[in-house]
């Protein structure tokens, strides 16, 4: 049986560190799921990293279900939760409610999107029909890239104590967790200990509950945008790159394949073939 929203909430209360990583196809997903992750997102980083859209914005309903479709036929352990991707859920509760719905009949346990306060009544409404939903505060890639580009987030006592009114606000309309990105690690500190639901940081500093990575980050696989917060665990591009340039020399050379990479037919039936067409 896999992690539920309840043994999420429950890591908080038992001060247990929840380790979250965003998913978008089978095979790394299921070496996620492996490795004990207990959160898959299927982030609409998709749009960046699996598109090359320049942002999230370009993201479609379709393409969020396809990516959750993939990375629900891959997890047995780890909760699986997915973006709502830009204007979904913004202009109506009925979207909102309508697309979470068809996200979790793609195999997600539970929905994400971003917005403080604004978002609460819709919150309350797709929490109320029974779907999970983790909240997205800070900075919000759908909108604040718009506004603002990338900006770290309460810095300002004003600003902080908006952060802070908004996650309360959250909290109060039924979100699970929240994820909180970008923000001065003092302020994300003092909203992980003034709510009781699991704050998943990036970029948020260690005072968080949790931590959330887009993979390709810490994989070392996405060139375009290197922020300062994705600690990179390995350099897998330049791992594949070689692996593809040692592929192409051995073609050329004819290295590759070798005896163990064919087959053969059998010795009567390939004679009684040379001698049918006079070889
Ligand atoms: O889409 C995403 O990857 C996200 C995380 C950065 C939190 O929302």
């Amino acid at each position: 049986m896999h992690k539920s929203v309840q043994d999420i909430i429950n890591m908080k209360k038992e001060k247990k560190k929840i380790s979250v990583i965003t998913s978008y196809d089978y095979s790394l997903a299921s070496l996620c799921d492996k490795a004990g992750i207990d959160v898959l997102l299927v982030g609409d980083s998709a749009g960046m990293v699996m598109l090359g859209y320049e942002n999230t914005l370009n993201v479609s309903m379709e393409q969020m279900c396809m990516f959750t479709e993939a990375v629900s036929r891959a997890r047995k352990n780890s909760l699986l939760v997915s973006d709502l991707p830009f204007m979904s859920y913004q202009a109506s509760i009925e979207d909102a409610i309508n697309n979470s719905g068809r996200l979790i009949k793609a195999g997600a346990d539970a929905v994400k999107l971003e917005g403080g306060s604004i978002m609460a009544e819709t919150i309350r409404a797709i929490v109320d029909i029974g779907i999970p939903v983790m909240g997205h505060i800070g900075f919000q890639p759908q909108t604040t890239t718009l506004s603002q580009g990338y900006k770290v987030q309460g810095k300002t006592k004003d600003t902080a104590m908006k952060l802070i009114e908004d996650a309360k606000e959250l909290e109060d309309a039924g979100v699970f967790s929240i994820a909180l990105e970008m923000v001065s690690h003092e302020v994300a500190e003092i909203i992980s200990q003034t709510v009781s639901v699991p704050i998943i940081g990036i970029g948020s500093g260690v005072g968080c509950d949790g931590q959330v990575l887009v993979i390709q980050d810490l994989l070392g696989m996405y060139e375009k945008i290197k922020p300062k917060f994705a600690k990179r665990y390995m350099n897998l591009s330049e791992d594949i790159i070689k692996s593809l340039e040692d592929y192409k020399n051995d073609v050329i050379s004819g290295k590759f394949p070798a005896e163990e990479h064919w087959f053969s037919m059998e010795e009567e039936e390939l004679k009684k073939l040379r001698e049918q067409i006079g070889g």
